[in-house]
């Protein structure tokens, strides 16, 4: 489980994040939810210790965050962040190469190239592995980050808008795998998402922000009503049962 308790972060006196407590199940995936600038990339960032938050504190499987040197944290938690920068020039499969480092020490050995191969096959990317990422289109590159995040094989999988720019066929078959992750491996997946259909169809878990805050969180049964979702986006969304699970209508 992933903890977070009274964080708090300002940047230059404006408040981002304000005394935010909640908790991130282990072995679910988690949605991180609410309208733009409610805080979502910031708190994934905080966890993914991008920087340091102004107060609060947080804790990954019972040890402080701070606690916690760099190269164990990155054997424990992978994050793909909503904005992706890294140097164009640098193949696909290299790439996907990094997520090996924390195992590697140095040297890439058979178990680190079985793990790049499986992350191409699995992200359908054996086609473009020798691609530079500017070579790309917007969703292959997408796919190529969070394939990235896939070979570090942690037991925590950070993922902000990771269905950016991905069709229908990726999107859901990201989802599956995320899935897959939880069910098969024990894995611990938390992602941000915009889109409330995959979050009803996938998710086990809500957290959802707006103005920095935790405006409510829980079990995706229990959380996810029109009243909250509605007042949590301050419009109009009708959720309907359809097919064993809800469906969010919100469209006109
Ligand atoms: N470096 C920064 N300096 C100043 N303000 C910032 C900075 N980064 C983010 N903010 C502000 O903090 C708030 C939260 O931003 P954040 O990116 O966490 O939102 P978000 O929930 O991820 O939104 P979105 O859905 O649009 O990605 C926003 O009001 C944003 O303008
Ligand atoms: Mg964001």
């Amino acid at each position: 489980m992933i903890t977070i308790e009274n964080l708090s972060h300002a940047i230059a006196g404006h408040k981002i994040l304000t005394n935010v407590n909640t908790h991130l199940p282990h072995n679910k995936i988690t949605a991180l939810i609410g309208p733009n600038g409610a805080g979502k990339s910031t708190l994934l960032n905080a966890i993914g210790r991008q920087f340091d938050a102004t107060a609060g504190d947080i804790y990954i499987d019972g040890a402080a965050l701070k606690n916690i040197d760099l190269q164990d944290q990155a054997r424990r938690l992978a994050t793909v962040a909503q904005h992706l920068h890294v140097g164009s020039r640098i193949r696909v499969i290299d790439l996907i190469g990094f997520g090996r480092w924390p195992h590697a020490k140095g040297r890439l050995v058979q178990a680190d190239y079985a793990a790049i191969d499986a992350a191409l096959e699995l992200f359908d990317l054996v086609e473009l592995s020798g691609r530079f990422l500017d070579e790309l289109s917007g969703g292959q590159r997408q796919r190529a980050f969070i394939a990235m995040a896939h070979a570090q094989d942690t037991d925590w999988l950070l993922l902000d808008e990771p269905l950016n720019n991905l069709d229908l066929k990726h999107g859901r078959s990201l989802m599956a795998h995320l899935r897959h992750l939880v069910d098969a491996q024990n894995r611990s997946v938390v992602v941000v998402l915009h889109d409330l259909n995959f979050t009803l169809a996938w998710a086990d878990h809500i957290v959802a922000m707006r103005d920095g805050t935790i405006v409510f969180d829980g079990p995706t049964a229990e959380v996810a009503t029109s009243e909250a979702l509605s007042d949590l986006y301050q419009t109009p969304i009708e959720i309907v049962p359809m097919g064993g699970h809800y469906f969010a209508h919100y469209h006109r």
